[in-house]
């Protein structure tokens, strides 16, 4: 795709996409299919089935949905990672991914509160493994016990609403007040949230996310990692039922219609991810302009039992942010372990005085915006092993 072109339509369909609605409905991704956000069917019984189906909504990276599900007795499963659905050119120790875990866990405990159950959660109960190779030992075992009396957390209505919202925001501050209701969530041991809007450092980040993405984007095994779980239109998204496309980061109705259907092409962009690699630059640059706030997890320590803790925190400050009317996007590209990127890591440590034996986990940047589509997600039978 000609980059000039790819501007120029996108530019043409703001203005279409106001004066066609009937062209944009078949544009629409296709809405009777139930990508999950509707929770559990009404006639499922089976508790763990019902709890599933909430917790693989839960916020993952590049929306892989790495998880499979052993389930033992009536009240009982066990979580194990999905080998086959690993990161390894942007995520190399599988960080990112044993943080997806944790939210998945997060998830669930909140939708069990709220089916009136208890989930007790037992982690990596035949033995942790190191944080560079994942193991096939399961990451917890959960059971779920039935409370006559039990305090729904209060997240559960915000599940089925959460998203990671990509599009460009409104540069608005978080007041002060919204400021410390997010420092108020607890947050594991050894772990912090810090938040940031001065005026300085904010310019500071959004060149600094740009500069990190122009540095994911200049290696072909990367992009072709990304462009793996990059949706390319409807059929895509109904086959897989996973990764992420350009509806997420706010690009509907004709503009869609256009960009997919004329502009967008798998084989080409597989074949040379160049123009891919600019444009995420460029959306990059134009969406990290558009926030004015930005906040990071910090763990003193890096064992995927901290990873795991860490995704439970932050789906919890993801939930709260839905909450709070808050889009919240998360930016890892800084965070990554692979060698190019590790210089430009220790600038950012170093800027921002982290300690050298500190792990930032997740930075995310938060503001105003309208919402955005929900990724999809796989069938819960798809997740069970036997
Ligand atoms: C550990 C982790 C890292 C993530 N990193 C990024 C990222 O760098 N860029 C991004 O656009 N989204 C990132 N996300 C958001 C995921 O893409 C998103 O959760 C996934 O596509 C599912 O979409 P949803 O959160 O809207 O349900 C990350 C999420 C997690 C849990």
């Amino acid at each position: 795709m000609e980059r000039r072109s790819f501007i120029r339509i996108m530019g043409v369909g703001f203005a279409a996409a106001t004066l066609t609605s009937s062209l944009s409905s078949c544009s629409t991704r296709d809405d009777k299919v139930d990508y999950g956000w509707n929770g559990p069917s009404d006639s499922e019984s089976d508790i763990r089935l019902k709890v599933l189906a909430y917790a693989i909504l839960c916020p993952n990276p590049h929306n892989k949905q790495p998880w499979f599900i052993k389930l033992n007795d009536s009240q009982h499963l066990d979580l194990y990672v999905d080998q086959t659905r690993l990161l390894p050119e942007t995520d190399p120790f599988a960080r990112q991914i044993h943080i997806g875990q944790g939210c998945f866990l997060e998830t669930l405990t909140i939708a069990a509160s709220g089916l009136g159950y208890q989930a007790e959660i037992e982690y990596f109960p035949q033995g942790e493994y190191s944080n560079t190779v994942v193991e096939n030992l399961p990451v917890a075992r959960v059971v779920l016990t039935k409370k006559t009396a039990i305090n729904v957390d209060p997240l559960f209505k915000y599940i089925l609403q959460r998203q990671s919202n990509k599009r460009e925001y409104d540069n608005s501050r978080l007041s002060p007040v919204q400021k410390s209701q997010l420092q108020a969530l607890p947050m594991a041991m050894q772990t912090s949230l810090t938040l940031q809007d001065s005026a300085p450092e904010i310019t500071y980040l959004q060149q600094l996310l740009t500069e990190a993405m122009t540095i994911e984007v200049g290696n072909k095994a990367r992009d072709l990692e990304t462009i793996k779980m990059f949706r390319f239109n409807d059929q895509e998204v109904q086959k897989y039922r996973d990764g992420f496309g350009i509806e997420h980061s706010g690009v509907t109705g004709i503009k869609k219609f256009i960009i997919e259907g004329f502009l967008l092409d798998r084989e080409k962009t597989e074949k040379d991810p160049s123009d891919f690699g600019k444009q995420s630059v460029d959306m990059t640059r134009s969406i990290c302009e558009s926030s004015s706030s930005f906040a990071w997890i910090t763990t003193e320590g890096n064992s995927p039992l901290q990873q795991v803790q860490v995704g439970r925190d932050y789906c919890r400050l993801n939930l709260t942010t839905t909450a709070m009317g808050l889009a919240q996007h998360p930016m890892s590209q800084v965070l990554q372990e692979y060698q190019d990127m590790l210089p430009l890591q220790e600038r950012f440590k170093q800027h921002f005085n982290i300690k050298a034996g500190q792990t930032v986990q997740m930075l995310v940047r938060l503001g105003k915006a309208e919402k955005t589509a929900h990724t999809p997600r796989r069938l819960v039978s798809s997740l069970l092993i036997g």
